[in-house]
């Protein structure tokens, strides 16, 4: 609060404080919170919350998180909120699917539940949210204990000694759009508002593994293992011990300052679409141990080539939006299932999670239905680049991204973004988080969807000399209805790195039938993708297309009357019960390409 508010004498706080949110900024929870332990040995706060919107951040600026029902004489104070009268609202969910009141809201919302605590032996002990979009500030028994930005990757709060028998968490989220977040204000996806994903309670020893990581090292020609642990608790110099049992391997780990890395021999049996191999990983250290299932391989390019584990790929693929008619962006793991296995009806390898992170139980099925990923960061279209904040908002994202994903195989490949335009500042924004990607995880290949270059009709972007695979998103056929000009753009590039065709594709309602030339139906798609994939297939340099899109998604940029608020370019219906025309274009494209190889 400035000085200058505090000096009027009728100056009521919760009525005359325009800085209110400050308090709030002060206490930022980002990456280096958060706790992943491979597979959740977790208790649930899931379940039925009480919800209310608060259109005016009443909430905050009130403070009803205090609960303050009587003055210091004990009479009782007039208060605007019931918590526990509210209406209630599953948690994970979208609010947006709650109830159609809610279908467009945008703005705070307030969660909260009571829960009872016993402790169980344990020292330590952290809530983990799985996402919340956009914004969540987390109260527990009246403490204001943090916010975290960003609306698609998990993230920790530790809570040891601030629990009793009987508690209460308060959430106020915020999903409004704002030109400095990340996704800016401007985006083609609905912005759905929630707790969204799991919420849990984890109980820790005082000395517990935060996070490990472990992969097939790369170049040691798939017969050495990297594995690195990071603990935390006073313990922090002493010997971790990592087991496979399946492969006969147990290690000790050296730690010293909280950290310690490892490499060593080993030949497992390599993960790959038509064999995804998981191993049994368990890691101890102290009286603490955790457990996951990971597959090794390797994901390497050369030249104009995408190599898996030594044999060179060609990234049959599809992009995928987190989104579903009935659950918004709180998909189930069997929509996530269905996903997968229409992709791999449409005989594809590969999808791209668009454009932002997917819950991490999709990356877990890929990991076991053998589907390799291209996972991303919603640094989209024209992001505030200038912006120090928001930069540190982009890296952050992609750091709790890349901690809660390392070990999965099925991810091949982090996106630092979508469709962006070639500026001096977005250059540097993006160069800088492609750096920090290849840093964080130098055992996957970065990439970007970037844009064609219109006026010299090629690929020319000069993030590209900071990727390893170039993304190229291009709509000929559709945005530029010339597709002649497809074959054109194609001889005019000279890329020396893979290219992946990340978007193309065009609109039709399901079911709509007329001709080649009727925009909208299902022909006209359907002849763009004919003209497409005929094309593609004479460019040697192109190694993957992931077509726009499987499914029709919700957007609220869309107001034909054929898309009904609806981005309908998908290949399949939203509600996935109807095959466009073009799907089996795309199933004939994928299966012509292994008989080519
Ligand atoms: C762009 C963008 C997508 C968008 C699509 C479209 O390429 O990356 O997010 O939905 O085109 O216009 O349908």
């Amino acid at each position: 609060m400035s000085e200058r508010e505090k000096i009027v004498e009728n100056f009521v706080e919760n009525i005359h404080c325009a800085t209110y949110e400050e308090r709030y900024l002060k206490k930022i929870i980002n990456n280096t919170t958060l706790i992943n332990r491979g597979r959740n040995e977790a208790e649930s706060l899931n379940g039925f919350w009480n919800f209310c919107i608060d259109q005016y951040d009443s909430c905050l600026r009130s403070k009803w998180y205090e609960e303050k029902y009587f003055d210091e004489e004990g009479r009782q104070l007039p208060i605007d909120y019931s918590f526990d009268q509210w209406e209630r609202i599953k948690v994970p969910s979208c609010w947006n699917m709650h109830d159609e009141r809610y279908l467009l809201y945008e703005g705070s919302a307030v969660y909260t539940r009571r829960f009872k605590y016993k402790n169980n032996g344990e020292k330590r002990v952290f809530i983990r949210f799985g996402a919340v979009n956009h914004e969540a500030k987390v109260f527990l028994n009246k403490e204001y204990l943090g916010m975290h930005k960003g609306g698609s990757t998990p993230f920790c709060i530790e809570v040891t000694g601030k629990l009793n028998d009987e508690n209460r968490i308060l959430v106020v989220v915020n999903n409004t759009r704002k030109r400095t977040n990340v996704p800016c204000d401007d985006f083609d996806w609905f912005n759905y508002g929630g707790i969204y994903r799991d919420v849990e309670l984890i109980r820790l020893p005082e000395t517990f593994i935060k996070r490990f990581e472990i992969y097939m090292k790369p170049g040691s020609g798939y017969k050495k293992i990297r594995a690195a642990v990071y603990t935390d608790g006073s313990v922090n110099q002493g010997n971790a011990a990592l087991e496979i049992n399946e492969l006969g391997i147990k290690k000790e780990i050296s730690i010293v300052d909280g950290f310690g890395e490892i490499e060593f021999e080993a030949t497992p049996e390599l993960w790959s679409p038509e064999n995804p191999k998981l191993y049994e990983v368990t890691l101890s250290y102290m009286n603490d141990s955790v457990t996951d299932k990971v597959g090794f391989r390797e994901i390497a390019v050369k030249g104009t080539d995408i190599y898996l584990n030594g044999k060179k790929i060609f990234l049959k693929g599809v992009c995928a939006h987190e989104d579903s008619v009935y659950n918004g962006k709180a998909i189930t793991e069997d929509e996530i299932r269905e996903n997968f296995r229409l992709a791999k009806e449409m005989n594809c390898n590969y999808m791209r999670l668009a454009h932002y992170p997917h819950t991490e139980k999709a990356a877990r099925i890929a990991d076991e239905m053998g589907i390799m990923l291209w996972e991303e960061i919603p640094v989209y279209w024209a992001i505030d680049f200038r912006n120090p904040e928001t930069y540190i908002d982009a890296e952050n994202q992609l750091t709790e991204l890349i901690k809660r994903d390392i070990n999965r195989a099925s991810v091949i490949i982090w996106s630092v973004g979508n469709e962006n335009a070639d500026t001096d500042a977005r250059l540097k924004f993006m160069s800088a988080l492609a750096k920090k990607a290849q840093e964080l995880d130098p055992s996957r290949l970065v990439s970007a969807a970037c844009l064609v270059n219109h006026i010299n009709l090629r690929i020319e972007d000069r993030l590209i000399d900071y990727l390893d695979i170039i993304g190229v998103n291009e709509y000929f056929g559709w945005y530029d209805p010339d597709v002649s000009k497809l074959l054109t753009f194609f001889n005019n590039s000279n890329p020396e790195k893979p290219v992946i065709i990340s978007e193309f594709g065009a609109d039709a309602r399901a079911c709509e039938r007329g001709t080649s030339d009727d925009i909208y139906t299902e022909d006209r798609q359907m002849s763009i993708y004919k003209e497409q994939t005929e094309t593609i297939r004479k460019i040697p340099y192109i190694k993957g297309t992931s077509p726009w899109i499987l499914f029709d998604f919700r957007c609220p940029r869309r107001h034909h009357y054929l898309q009904g608020q609806y981005n309908i370019k998908g290949l399949l219906s939203a509600d996935k019960s109807h095959k466009k025309l073009s799907f089996y274009v795309m199933k004939e494209f994928y299966a012509g390409i292994d008989k080519k190889d």
